[in-house]
């Protein structure tokens, strides 16, 4: 039958061969899918966790892909077993979570959204693609579109953060950097759209738990990057581990058929996480794992990620007629569509010894690098600290100088830390450096080593303290109720500022944590999301000035975790904050129920976060002037377009990121205080002035309303031009 098979297709198993497209693909698919056995299905809607341990299985047409196996002999060995083996050498498809770079590491997701920049975050997921490829991996798990908006969740370092705006741009380019021009091109990889949905809504910020959210909320916040990575072409779709609203994704057939399917005709293949249809049952949503497994299908899921319950009872289920034939040949079409589409059959093979030759190129450690600056947040720099210039001796200090697995940050399997610069290793290049770690590990609560570190300190120009957490303290299961920095690493900073030397405390994290105590104790911040394989080198950078930072804060940082879930965008209250917040300890004793105004905020905290979105200084100043927009009525169908001046008014050429902000005033529901509508990276040299301008289609002010109709409703607006979320004139206009 393989023969035949070939013969048909004229199909040659060999590497260089084009793929086919379009119309072929499906006459294929559907070719094929008569060739095949129910068992031959059901193998194809398997997926399972290794190689070699899985020959006799993938010989039987048991196993439609593989994850976790990344050495290119193994990956070419199971393939042959595959391809030359089994009874329709169906090739295996190949994954891997890549999340932030296979070999080279990137910042992590978190971090690349902080630079604003698409263009290096899809250049990061190409270089990526083209490292992974090499060894055979076809597949990510990338990018998770997850909107996030609690830095309790140890997923936070996963994602773009909290705006919809940002996740849509984000996500696009990551789409686009991992599938490249052309699926059938051996360096594409298939992007996989994550988790599906709601998955970072948990309550609390504790990972895998249940999550609320209204269908509009979806609508509006949750689905758009899912939208947009689907009209970007992303190949397939992972399901989330989560319930919304009592569903877990895994058997909702609403999420899966009525609007994946249906209203967003995406024809891609569906996965569920690790097991997340077998876990339906501790979800206590069904019986057993049989009864997952015809939840699961029935709601649209083409591939069992590791539950076993597709490859064990498909057969039977359908059998007694509870999933149909044609559910199973529509999932198996989607699955081998995949495959066509990647070009697996013209060549499944990888040319062994390629994967060493890409990983770690030059120009893929040099893109890391301009990301890691990009994503570096200046925080704060009191008497322009930074860059420091003068200084020829410093302390560099601190659990995360030299930490070079940890500054990889969450899924970075595959990134080896022989390649990584610390911060350590790349400012010994400029500075005579005196090197005291203070504390061993980010959660070292011992405070031996912090006097030695302080005497150090009396005898450099500055002082650089590089704090922060673990790889291990973010990701997966890796949440905290408390995020302030861990052990001793507080206690250090405190103890180095007694030197009056100047202070740089360059945190390296894998979330946005509550630091605000640290700010008082140092001159500047440099705020680093895990910055990868290139983070020293780029670090080093930032501190001498070579490159003047430019990121900005992609998801709000707060005074205090109690203040989570806070976000920019959130809707508006009938109570708002209006500045006037009294704190505790200035209430008067025995003050009457109503004197503190009845508004929204703690009386710990107060009301405002510790920096929101968007915020992010620079070494030189920029000016907002001349901010117009040409009319002050439109209609659906209009542009506005807004222009403004911008001015670098400092002494550094320099880059700031400019957003569009705009506020819906009144709506059917109540609407957002602000929602990013655009953002623009604007480069200046000292002094220069440029005349800008956003366009922004009428449109784009369209939401889900109260009869979840997707429409711009008229009625009048405000928009901001700014630096930060916070920042800004307030300019009207009205759509009629
Ligand atoms: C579980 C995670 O939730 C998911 O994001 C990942 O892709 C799979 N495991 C596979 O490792």
């Amino acid at each position: 039958m393989k023969l035949k098979y070939l013969l048909i297709f004229g199909v040659l198993m060999a590497v260089g061969c084009a793929a086919p497209s379009g119309d072929e693909i499906d006459q294929r698919v559907e070719e094929l899918l008569s060739q095949m056995t129910l068992e031959e299905k059901i193998g194809q809607m398997n997926q399972v966790s290794g190689g070699y341990q899985f020959s006799d299985m993938i010989r039987e047409g048991g196993v439609g892909s593989i994850l976790n196996i990344v050495d290119p002999v193994e990956i070419n060995a199971v393939q042959r077993i595959a391809v030359e083996e089994s009874r329709l050498g169906i090739p295996i498809l190949v994954s891997r979570d890549v999340i932030h770079g296979f070999r080279t590491i990137f910042p992590i997701p978190l971090g690349m959204a902080a630079t604003f920049d698409p263009a290096i975050v899809e250049q990061g997921a190409r270089v990526a693609a083209i490292e992974a490829t090499a060894s055979g991996v076809r597949w990510t798990f990338s990018p998770m579109l997850d909107i996030a908006r609690d830095s309790r969740w140890g997923r936070v370092a996963e994602g773009s953060g909290e705006d919809p705006y940002l996740d849509v741009q984000m996500g696009v380019a990551m789409v686009k950097g991992y599938q490249g021009d052309d699926y059938s091109d051996p360096t594409c990889m298939a992007a996989c759209v994550k988790h599906f949905v709601g998955y970072g809504a948990a309550e609390g910020g504790r990972d895998y738990n249940t999550a609320m959210i209204s269908e509009r909320a979806l609508r509006n916040t949750y689905f758009p990057a899912f939208k947009a990575c689907i009209d970007a072409g992303a190949l397939t779709l992972m399901t989330s581990f989560n319930d919304v609203d009592g569903v877990p994704s895994t058997g909702n057939s609403w999420l899966l058929q009525d609007v994946l399917r249906e209203e967003w005709g995406f024809e891609g293949m569906v996965v569920t996480d690790w097991n997340s249809s077998g876990e339906m049952v501790a979800h206590g949503f069904a019986e057993d794992l049989k009864d997952a497994t015809r939840l699961s299908i029935n709601a649209g899921v083409d591939m069992d990620m590791m539950s076993f319950g597709y490859i064990q009872y498909i057969k039977e289920l359908v059998e007694e007629g509870k999933i149909k034939v044609e559910t199973i040949d529509n999932a198996v079409r989607n699955i081998l569509r995949v495959k066509f589409q990647l070009g697996l059959f013209e060549n499944p093979y990888v040319d062994e010894s390629l994967a060493r030759q890409v990983a770690y190129a030059p120009e893929h450690l040099a893109a890391a690098k301009q990301c890691a600056v990009e994503s570096a947040i200046l925080l704060q720099n009191n008497n322009k600290v930074l860059p420091l210039k003068d200084a020829k001796r410093i302390l560099v200090t601190g659990p995360m100088a030299d930490a070079k697995y940890e500054q990889l940050g969450t899924w970075a399997f595959d990134g080896e830390e022989a390649y990584t610069v610390t911060p350590l290793d790349a400012l010994r290049k400029d500075y005579d450096v005196v090197y005291v770690p203070g504390t061993t590990y980010s959660r070292d609560s011992s405070t031996e080593g912090i006097p030695e570190a302080v005497a150090a300190a009396r005898g450099v120009d500055a002082v650089v303290v590089c704090v922060g957490e673990e790889a291990i303290l973010s990701g997966e299961a890796h949440c905290l109720s408390q995020i302030n920095l861990q052990g001793a690493q507080s206690e250090l900073i405190k103890a180095l500022n007694t030197t009056g030397k100047p202070i740089v405390v360059v945190v390296i994290a894998g979330r946005a944590l509550t630091i605000e105590r640290d700010l008082a104790e140092c001159d500047a911040m440099l705020y680093s999301f895990h910055p990868g394989t290139m983070g020293g080198e780029a670090i080093a950078d930032l501190i001498t000035g070579r490159a003047v930072p430019s990121g900005k804060v992609p998801m709000t940082f707060l005074r205090d975790a109690g203040q989570a879930p806070f976000y920019y965008n959130h809707p508006m209250t009938g109570r708002p904050n209006n500045g006037t917040e009294t704190l505790l300890n200035d209430i008067p004793i025995k003050a009457g129920q109503t004197s503190l105004g009845c508004t929204s905020y703690y009386l710990d905290t107060g009301y405002g976060p510790l920096f929101p979105f968007g915020y992010g200084l620079s070494y030189t100043t920029f000016e907002y002037s001349n901010i117009t927009i040409d009319k002050s009525e439109y209609a659906v169908g209009d542009t506005i377009v807004v222009e403004y001046d911008l001015t670098n008014s400092g002494e550094y050429d320099a880059t700031e990121t400019v957003q569009l902000y705009v506020r819906d005033l009144v709506g059917s529901v109540v609407r957002p205080v602000k929602e990013l509508k655009r953002f623009e990276r604007v480069t200046l040299k000292a002094g220069e002035t440029k005349h800008c301008r956003f366009e922004l289609p009428v449109e784009d002010l369209a939401y889900w309303n109260f009869d979840m109709e997707y429409v711009v409703e008229p009625g009048n607006f405000d928009l901001w031009v700014a630096g930060d979320s916070a920042s800004g004139e307030a300019l009207r206009f009205a759509v009629n």
